[in-house]
């Protein structure tokens, strides 16, 4: 039983969370989105380590947030500064700071496939905040969120995935998150970054055949994850898969933009493409503090 609860209670991705999971969070959500008071003392007391193993500048910042704004102890790992740098593993990290007495963690590892593995040996809930290409599900929740607000709902829309499709864990969680929630999904990629084990679950389609879309959402070209030689160069990406000025002037009246941030800026988007007036980039960024609230709350409820 204790076992059933504990999983009950990580958040690892969303590829196997049911629709009533995804909508109770993303209600929630909207309850929180929507409490005029900054700060409520709901779970003060209660201590959540923020364990990145791997940068972030929203994810971390907007989980201290949402940890703040429900009274909870937020306390900051980070693993430049630590013992990780003397050798000292993940799970013996992780192990460390449960022994402490945190009440939850949210991590972000560089690696993918540790995560299931490590959630096993611990026992307070974690929250996966991006492990390798596997999953970022908190931002997929976050981008339903902003989808659902835009829209009214989820069902019946048609969101293209395009760009670094092989490097993400945003395209993965989305993939799986829209699916559940009713959206048709379109995957957009030059060759060499496509992930051929996604082929069952969504079609790759031309960019035109993208740019159709209810929903154009545009992924960050994950340099730092390349092998050399992956893109000919910035130019010529954005002359074939990047979202250019000329490309959303095109996109139908009703078609929103979205980016999870950061943006390589002039490579997969044009600069003015960022700020473009159907441009969902800045209110994801907001809606990342509500989500991650709800997510806060259903691990420590
Ligand atoms: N979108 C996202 O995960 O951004 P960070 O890497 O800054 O957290």
């Amino acid at each position: 039983m204790s076992t059933l609860i504990r999983h009950d209670k990580h958040l690892l991705g969303l590829k196997r969370l049911p629709k009533s999971e995804l909508e109770a969070i993303l209600n929630r959500a909207t309850y929180w989105a929507s409490v005029p008071s900054k700060v409520s003392n709901a779970f003060q007391g209660s201590f959540v380590a923020n364990m990145f193993f791997e940068n972030s500048t929203r994810t971390r910042f907007s989980f201290e947030i949402a940890e703040k704004r429900l009274g909870a102890e937020a306390i900051n790992f980070t693993a430049a500064v630590s013992s990780v740098q003397k050798g000292e593993s993940i799970h013996d990290t992780v192990h460390t700071l449960e022994s402490m007495g945190i009440d939850a963690g949210v991590i972000r590892l560089k690696p993918s496939g540790i995560l299931e593995e490590l959630a096993e040996s611990i026992h307070v809930p974690l929250i996966n905040a991006g492990d390798g290409n596997n999953e970022h599900p908190t931002q997929a929740l976050l981008d339903l969120y902003t989808i659902q607000q835009h829209f009214g709902q989820i069902a019946g829309l048609h969101v293209a995935i395009i760009g670094d499709i092989l490097h993400s864990r945003v395209a993965r969680s989305n993939l799986w998150g829209l699916q559940t929630m009713g959206a048709s999904v379109s995957l957009c990629a030059p060759n060499n970054m496509q992930a051929p084990e996604l082929l069952p679950y969504a079609p790759y389609v031309s960019m035109e055949q993208a740019l159709q879309a209810d929903v154009i959402m545009m992924l960050r070209v994950q340099l730092e994850r390349h092998d050399q030689g992956m893109i000919r160069s910035a130019e010529d990406y954005r002359k074939h898969y990047g979202l250019t000025e000329e490309r959303a002037a095109k996109l139908a009246p009703h078609t929103i933009i979205m980016h999870p941030a950061p943006v390589n800026r002039n490579v997969e988007m044009d600069d003015a493409v960022v700020d473009h007036k159907r441009s969902k980039i800045f209110t994801q960024i907001k809606n990342g503090v509500p989500v991650r609230m709800s997510v806060i709350e259903r691990a420590l409820s």
